[in-house]
């Protein structure tokens, strides 16, 4: 419609215009032929778009077929396949073994100190340089005993990782003595009666010179 209006338009411009015939009749004739073409233009059906075959199933077969199927992670598990669920269960057993370490640990955590009240027994114990006899606990390591009667004993870490608390008693260590944890002295060295008083619990009756090391 606006191709017939404008061809209208020049049409009557022309027309309008009255200078010259000739211009009149070409713009007659260009806002005719403009104005039936607009009309058949109008008129004339188009042709109508309708979708082509809907592909979407085929394309999702076809992917289906080329594409390899994916393995998603398990939850949880960031590595993908038979590998991450080995790490995941490799992960179980590490923590078991941390489980079953808490347990020695718990095992471990059975030191002397935690006696049960029932089963505390006491020893004579003499300290040789102290001049006194006095009895001691299984579950009281020699140090603290000798603290507890106003003695200044020798001590640094008090955690059984020097020879600052070293003492000398009349026997096997390893049999009159039960240290918790000590890392300083070996079997031979106990054999001969060397201690570390701070973390050496008594296991019988027995004399002790402190401040002797090996
Ligand atoms: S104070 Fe260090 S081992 Fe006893």
């Amino acid at each position: 419609m606006e191709i017939s209006a404008i061809g209208l338009a020049v049409t009557v411009a022309a027309a309008g215009g009255g200078g010259s015939f000739e211009i009149s009749t070409a713009g007659i004739a260009i806002g005719a032929v403009l104005t039936v073409g607009a009309a058949v233009l109008h008129f004339v059906k188009g042709t109508a778009w309708g979708p082509t075959e809907d592909i979407t199933q085929n394309v999702l077969e076809h992917r289906a077929k080329s594409v390899p199927e994916t393995d998603f992670p398990e939850p949880m598990n960031r590595a993908i396949g038979g590998g991450g669920g080995a790490v995941a269960v490799g992960g179980g057993d590490a923590g078991g073994e941390l489980e079953e370490g808490g347990d020695e640990a718990g095992g471990g955590s059975s030191s002397p100190a935690d006696i049960p009240e029932d089963e505390i027994e006491h020893y004579e114990i003499e300290f040789v340089k102290e001049g006194e006899t006095i009895e001691v606990a299984n579950n009281e390591p020699l140090l603290d005993a000798g603290e507890d009667e106003g003695w200044d004993l020798p001590y640094a870490c008090r955690q059984g990782q020097c020879v600052s608390c070293g003492g000398k008693i009349s026997g096997d260590a390893n049999e009159l003595i039960e240290h918790d944890d000590q890392q300083m002295l070996d079997e031979n060295e106990m054999g001969d009666g060397y201690v570390l008083t701070c973390v050496a619990y008594p296991r019988g009756e027995f004399s002790i010179e402190t401040s002797e090391t090996p």
